[in-house]
């Protein structure tokens, strides 16, 4: 279907966010959903490209934030307020959360930090939830929207790889300190980004015995579960991400 284009915007270097006025989506939208987008309506790029919903806006506006980094998400940065743009969704299953749980860790590598926003705003509206966000990227530009996880509350710790802000090496090793000082099982941890940090962030968690979900990214033809082109190996066979998924236990994927 197509959906206006509500705004959008360039936030730092190569990311932007896309705002778009989907009422539809925006009722249905669960955190950790994603949306299959597509730029223009040539056949090349033929595909449509997936983004995690990053936000919903009071008004049922879907936000996503993404990187340019090939033709189709630079197609996409080409767009204007106001165009319509090819949307599905919302796809996939999201994140679980255990209302009985009070603390929440939410860590992100780089672009990773999309869907956690919007899990963050849903984790927020119940007053007693404490939201921690582990935010790590190679230099400060990939650090983003960190104002507007501390307008919901959560307390935040950065790491980058130069140190050009926060703490000075990897985001997992930040886990790592926090864990040992903090980590009770009664915690859950939501994790997004590249697949080793995902890994790392699991391995820790799993000492502390600490439920860890992972947002996991495999490229995606159809994103509807027909092309079979995002089979990932878990301990119950293959599972598709953009059916079974993104969403997984990290317990079940085999790392
Ligand atoms: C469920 C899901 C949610 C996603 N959410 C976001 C998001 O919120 N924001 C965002 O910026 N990106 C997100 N991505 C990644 C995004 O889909 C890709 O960056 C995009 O498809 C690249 O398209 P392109 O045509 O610009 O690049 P291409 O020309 O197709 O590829 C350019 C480079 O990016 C790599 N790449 C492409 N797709 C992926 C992928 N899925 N995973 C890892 N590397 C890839 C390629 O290997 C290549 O090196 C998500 C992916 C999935 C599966
Ligand atoms: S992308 Fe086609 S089956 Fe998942």
């Amino acid at each position: 279907m197509n959906a206006r284009i509500a705004s959008h915007l360039n936030v730092a270097g190569t990311y932007y966010r896309l705002q778009i006025h989907s009422p539809q989506i925006g009722k249905k939208a669960r955190p950790g959903q994603f949306l299959m987008l597509r730029a223009t309506e040539t056949l090349d790029p033929l595909l449509r490209r997936p983004f995690s919903i990053h936000r919903i806006n009071p008004d049922k506006t879907i936000e996503i934030l993404y990187k340019v980094v090939g033709k189709g998400t630079r197609l996409l940065s080409y767009l204007k307020k106001d165009e319509d743009i090819d949307i599905i969704g919302p796809l996939g299953n999201g994140f679980t959360i255990n209302k009985k749980i009070k603390n929440h860790i939410l860590v992100a590598g780089g672009i990773g930090i999309a869907p956690l926003l919007f899990l963050a705003q849903e984790l927020s509206k119940d007053k007693k939830n404490r939201i921690i966000l582990f935010a790590g990227g190679r230099h400060k530009g990939d650090i983003l929207c960190i104002q507007d996880f501390k307008k919901l509350k959560a307390e935040v710790k950065i790491s980058t790889e130069d140190g050009s802000i926060g703490k000075q090496g990897l985001i997992s090793e930040l886990f790592e300190i926090f864990l040992a000082g903090n980590g009770e099982s009664s915690s859950v941890v939501y994790a997004c980004g590249p697949k080793s940090m995902m890994k790392e962030i699991f391995r820790l968690s799993s000492i502390k015995e600490i439920f860890c979900q992972v947002s996991l990214e495999e490229r995606m033809a159809c994103g509807l579960g027909a092309c079979l082109g995002c089979a990932t190996d878990t301990r119950d066979g293959y599972k598709y991400v953009c059916n079974d998924g993104p969403v997984f236990d990290a317990g079940e994927v085999v790392w």
